[in-house]
């Protein structure tokens, strides 16, 4: 739809942000409302970014989703961050107004919403859960699980010391195994997550001996490029229900487009035709 002299405006600041599926996402979301607003891509080097925030607030921005490499410099650039934020270090949206800068994380949000519509049976109390990976994402995931009080969060990571750290930083009942252990690891779980980029398109995939993984366990990754991951095939083809990774991205989305344009969106099976068909 056309604009008018008072759209409403957000955008995806990063370096590089032409890959980022959120111009599309939040496009959608704007013409099915038929809201008079724009999303758009704000490619910034880093030397720039804290001005180029500043700006973006001066210039009447609603706010922005932060991408890589900006999630830790925005937490610094922010004056207010949410607990959700801080905990992970990293902000992913920011709301603008009156000149302030107010950050959160919607990674965990994002994460547990999309397993709760992927898979309504999962009991997050029941069983304890496996995340592999001890990256940004991972951290994510663990404080979510963490909050939706699953009983034991074993984290498997090829560098130790970075599980360790997620373990130290966000505490709660998180075990740390070693890599060698990740197939031992899958006994009596009821959610197993990759939360590494193996199996992404271009990486190899996450080598991981399913035998111990109880038939009942729910299996997701957080990658979505291929949204049938090489893990998800294996899982899917002995009988587990899998949960791909798209969703994540898509509702993650959703408080920030509801902070900006006032509209609470929905993730609907034609949303994820519209971002996939690209
Ligand atoms: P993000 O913030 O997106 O999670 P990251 O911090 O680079 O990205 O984390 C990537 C994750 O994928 C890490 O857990 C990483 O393991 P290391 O901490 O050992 O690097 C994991 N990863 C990437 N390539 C891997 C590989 N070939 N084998 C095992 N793990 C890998």
């Amino acid at each position: 739809m056309t604009l008018s002299g008072r759209a409403k405006l957000a955008g995806v600041i990063g370096w590089p942000v032409e890959h980022s599926r959120s111009p599309r996402l939040h496009g959608y979301w704007l013409q099915h409302h038929q809201i008079d607003g724009a999303y758009v891509p704000l490619p910034v080097r880093s030397e720039a970014f804290e001005r180029a925030l500043r700006s973006l607030a001066d210039l009447g921005f609603r706010g922005v989703n932060v991408t890589v490499p900006y999630k830790e410099a925005a937490l610094a650039a922010c004056d207010e961050v949410e607990e959700s934020g801080r905990r992970l270090g990293a902000v992913n949206t920011i709301v603008m107004g009156n000149g302030q800068l107010r950050g959160f994380n919607s990674d965990g949000f994002g994460f547990i919403e999309n397993l709760r519509r992927g898979g309504p049976g999962w009991q997050a109390k029941e069983a304890p859960a496996v995340v592999i990976g001890a990256g940004g994402a991972a951290r994510a995931v663990v404080a979510a699980l963490i909050d939706a009080e699953v009983p034991e969060i074993r984290v498997v990571n090829r560098t130790r010391p970075r599980a360790d750290a997620v373990a130290k930083d966000l505490g709660g009942p998180v075990r740390v195994l070693d890599w060698p252990q990740r197939g031992r690891a899958l006994s009596e779980a009821g959610l197993l997550v990759n939360a590494t980029s193996l199996g992404m398109t271009g990486q190899p995939p996450l080598e991981l001996d399913l035998a111990d993984l109880p038939m009942t366990a729910m299996v997701n990754d957080i990658v979505y490029a291929p949204l049938e991951t090489p893990l998800l095939a294996r899982a899917r083809a002995r009988g587990n229900l899998v949960v791909d990774g798209l969703g994540m991205l898509l509702h993650q989305a959703r408080p920030g487009f509801a902070a900006w344009f006032g509209i609470e969106p929905e993730v609907t099976a034609e949303l994820r035709r519209f971002v996939l068909a690209d």
